[in-house]
């Protein structure tokens, strides 16, 4: 296993409509793999293969909670290709975040509850409920996989505002 690099706003790729996989192979697990590890080592909950640089719909996942000692048993998840076949009309409100916005949060306003549909790495096609903290998660990552970032969501005033803000730090770091 290998971390990789995240990429960071405002790179274009983070634009980009990410690719099908079209057949579980090593590679494919290969990447999984490093993207759990860039994303225990980041830290962060949820990573689409966009953030490394890897235009395919694959994610990883961990939402884990800490039990009252602190400590965490991880629970890696993989979704491959997966897509949101039903949503609730209610809606929930989370502080979200992304490891290619780093350290800038703001509340997004999404469906509370939604039916998911992926494949796992065994290659088998599964079907869940995603409430609460999965639910804004899956919906988080796969607008990644649709080149959509969560400051899409805000008013033009915030989102300029951040734009700005990685922009200028980018040229700063190329500098
Ligand atoms: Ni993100």
């Amino acid at each position: 296993m290998a971390i990789r690099e995240i990429i960071i706003l405002p790179d274009k790729q983070l634009r980009l409509v990410s690719k099908p996989v079209e057949k579980v192979t090593a590679e494919i697990r290969r990447l999984a793999e490093d993207m759990l590890e860039t994303m225990y080592d980041a830290p962060g909950i949820g990573l689409a293969a966009i953030q490394v640089a890897q235009p395919l719909r694959l994610i990883t996942m961990d939402l884990a909670k800490r039990d009252e000692n602190g400590e965490t048993a991880p629970k890696p998840r993989v979704f491959i290709n997966p897509e949101i076949v039903a949503k609730s009309e209610e809606m929930s409100v989370y502080e979200e975040g992304c490891l290619s916005i780093p350290e800038y949060y703001e509340e997004v306003e999404r469906p509370a509850r939604v039916r998911v549909r992926f494949t796992d790495l065994d290659g088998k096609v599964i079907e869940e409920d995603a409430e609460g903290l999965y639910a804004t998660c899956i919906q988080h990552e796969i607008d990644h996989l649709n080149g959509v970032l969560f400051v899409d969501y805000l008013s033009k005033l915030k989102r300029d505002r951040v734009m700005k803000k990685f922009t200028k730090a980018a040229k700063r770091a190329g500098e």
